[in-house]
């Protein structure tokens, strides 16, 4: 008997980089991922991997910051599973700038993205969280949800906006036996972070290099990334907590940056 045997979890984002490999390590220990991205196209070939390996798992179109394509995607998983016992929210971009340099609109587009996407996605799977009287929320944070780097004025905002929503929603989920935790990531080669690379070296005016070892891995214990695995271990564990002595936290999986 695995850990989430039969279980179904809806993973925003899971097309790619974190969200696939949290995908593949539910699926791997018995559950149902639902592949739920902006990227159809990818998350087919996602739920596709994971099938050919004998597991079940379901693509779906879901723009996080679309409420109605939420509401759909939710109801799509009801119609077929009839339960969602875990959702990560872990869709979310990156855009670099300095503040007096930022778009507005750039700024609003991280916040929808990172705040509404995890706002609507989290409103939309409690409903039928709170009528099974179970469920687990797990949000997808970074060492951004706690510290501040140069150039991510709204990544920051919005990585620590979600400890706010993640401790309102561990106060309210309670009685239904409903958890949230955050889940806070070091620097993790995806395509994310691989696009950021050069725009950080061109906003700081250094090389790529240095942008690795002096900017993103200067802080951690042995100037190693993280992986996806190291972050798809912490979200199962809060996926699969038995009861409400674990709600309402964030964990830091860093390589030791940012030790609270
Ligand atoms: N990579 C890192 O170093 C790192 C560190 C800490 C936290 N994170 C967080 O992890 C999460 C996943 O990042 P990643 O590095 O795997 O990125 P990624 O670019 O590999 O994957 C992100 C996925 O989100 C999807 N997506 C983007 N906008 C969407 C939307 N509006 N609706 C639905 N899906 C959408 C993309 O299509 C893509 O499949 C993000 O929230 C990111 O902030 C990443």
């Amino acid at each position: 008997m695995s850990r989430f045997d039969g279980k179904v979890a809806i993973i925003t984002g899971a097309a790619s980089g974190i969200g696939k490999e949290i995908a593949l390590r539910f699926a791997a220990e018995g559950g149902i991922p639902v592949i739920a991205d902006l990227n159809l196209e990818a998350a087919t070939a996602t739920a596709s991997e994971i099938k050919g390996k004998g597991s079940d798992a379901l693509a779906i179109a879901m723009n996080v910051v679309d409420e109605d394509a939420v509401n759909k995607g939710v109801a799509d998983v009801m119609a077929k599973y009839g339960r969602i016992d875990v959702l990560v929210s872990n869709a979310g971009i990156q855009i670099v700038k300095p503040v007096v340099d930022f778009a507005f609109a750039d700024w609003k587009k991280m916040l929808a993205i990172h705040l509404d996407g995890a706002f609507l996605t989290t409103k939309a799977c409690l409903k039928p969280m709170y009528a099974a009287k179970s469920g687990s929320i797990v949000y997808m944070g970074s060492v951004h949800s706690k510290e501040a780097s140069k150039l991510k004025a709204p990544y920051v905002t919005a990585k620590h906006g979600l400890i706010g929503l993640c401790k309102v929603v561990a106060k309210e989920g309670a009685e239904f036996n409903v958890r949230a935790n955050v889940v806070c990531p070091g620097f993790v080669r995806t395509p994310l972070v691989d696009k950021q690379i050069p725009e950080q070296a061109k906003e700081l005016g250094i090389s790529e290099a240095d942008v690795i070892k002096n900017v993103m891995l200067k802080e951690t214990v042995d100037g190693q990334f993280t992986t996806t695995d190291d972050v798809a271990d912490a979200v199962l564990f809060f996926a699969g907590a038995r009861s409400n002595a674990l709600t309402g936290q964030s964990m830091v999986v860093s390589h030791g940056w940012f030790m609270q």
